[in-house]
């Protein structure tokens, strides 16, 4: 059987649809409407609550954090990696997954004057929902796959680790070893080959503004999911950080428009929700603070819940290339 087709249909039509622009998602997404996915308001730009999900491969296995730095993870002389990808918070919306060896993103030293400010880094504690594998040095983020210009997706948005820089981006004045001109950072990019916005991953996926050597369109960062592990290593979404929680593009269109002042509310409604999984909710997650790793209660996170239980989603990682014993392969 072609190993493609492992991938069941939900996920195959949202990664068919890889090459369109993601309003294309609410057309497609079908009519379910979870209230988790309904923002409280364009000003309170913050869920409700979010679907605690379990990361699966194809197969349905679930996928642990070793395997991820293992397939996926990046470092400063890397040339290439495996685009991963998976859905949340909904089925049409993807997330990009990503390991960066070497590096333990912290949060950073100074306050960004508002929630979306292009900070580096600091020294401390790693940032909330950034899982930190302190025996490789290692970040593993996840953040929104829809540019947030005007919301293209993988591939078109897509990552480029440290020593890979696109063709497009050398056009707008990055080089690896810049003398007069932009240094491609460390640890690559996230650049959108639409109109060139540019994504710091080291930054929690922050836009670049007016930093970069062109100037990034996109108004907003990337969302940043936020990942827990539990005890046997597997990865759990949980929710979007809230200095950034809308994943703008997703628009509503009352009459159609696509621009202008007709375009009221940031919502997500129409989206598809990802799958309800039959697996057992964990007793207790390891949430990755500024503070310090806590062993949590499931409970204890803004995740969405039902007669007093958790419900467990599940999302699954794809990418766009396969590997010896890591069945990923996506179809976009
Ligand atoms: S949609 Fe990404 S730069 Fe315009």
């Amino acid at each position: 059987m072609n190993k493609d087709n492992n991938i069941k249909e939900p996920e195959k039509r949202a990664f068919l649809k890889g090459a369109g622009l993601s309003i294309a998602a609410l057309l497609v997404g079908g009519l379910s409407m979870e209230r988790y996915a309904v923002p409280k308001g364009r000003s309170v730009p913050v869920m409700d609550n979010f679907p605690l999900a379990i990361l699966e491969d194809p197969n349905g296995n679930p996928i642990t954090t070793s395997e991820v730095i293992e397939f996926a993870g990046a470092s400063k002389t890397t040339k290439s990696s495996p685009i991963l990808v998976f859905n949340y918070p909904l089925q049409d919306e993807p997330t990009f997954l990503i390991a960066l060896r070497g590096i333990k993103i912290t949060t950073p030293n100074t306050s960004p004057s508002s929630g979306f400010a292009p900070v580096p880094p600091g020294t401390d504690a790693p940032m909330d929902g950034i899982i930190y594998d302190s025996a490789t040095n290692t970040s593993i983020l996840a953040v929104s796959g829809i540019c947030q210009h005007l919301g293209c997706v993988p591939p078109f948005l897509d990552y480029h680790p440290g020593q890979s820089v696109p063709f497009e981006s050398q056009l707008i004045g990055y080089k690896l070893d810049g003398v007069g001109v932009q240094k491609w950072p460390d640890y690559g990019l996230i650049y959108c080959k639409c109109h060139g916005s540019q994504y710091n991953p080291v930054w929690g996926g922050r836009n670049l503004y007016n930093n970069g050597p062109a100037a990034s369109p996109a108004n907003h960062s990337l969302p940043q999911i936020m990942l827990a592990t539990d005890s046997n290593d597997h990865i759990y979404a949980y929710g979007i950080n809230s200095s950034n929680a809308v994943i703008r593009t997703h628009l509503k269109f009352p009459d159609g428009e696509t621009h202008g002042a007709g375009v009221k509310n940031e919502d997500l409604t129409g989206g598809t929700a990802i799958r309800q999984s039959t697996r057992t909710t964990p007793t207790s997650l390891n949430k990755y603070s500024v503070t310090s790793l806590e062993s949590v209660s499931p409970s204890s996170l803004d995740v969405n819940q039902s007669n007093g239980s958790i419900i467990l989603y599940k999302t699954t990682v794809v990418s766009n290339e396969n590997k010896d014993g890591l069945n990923w392969k996506g179809t976009f």
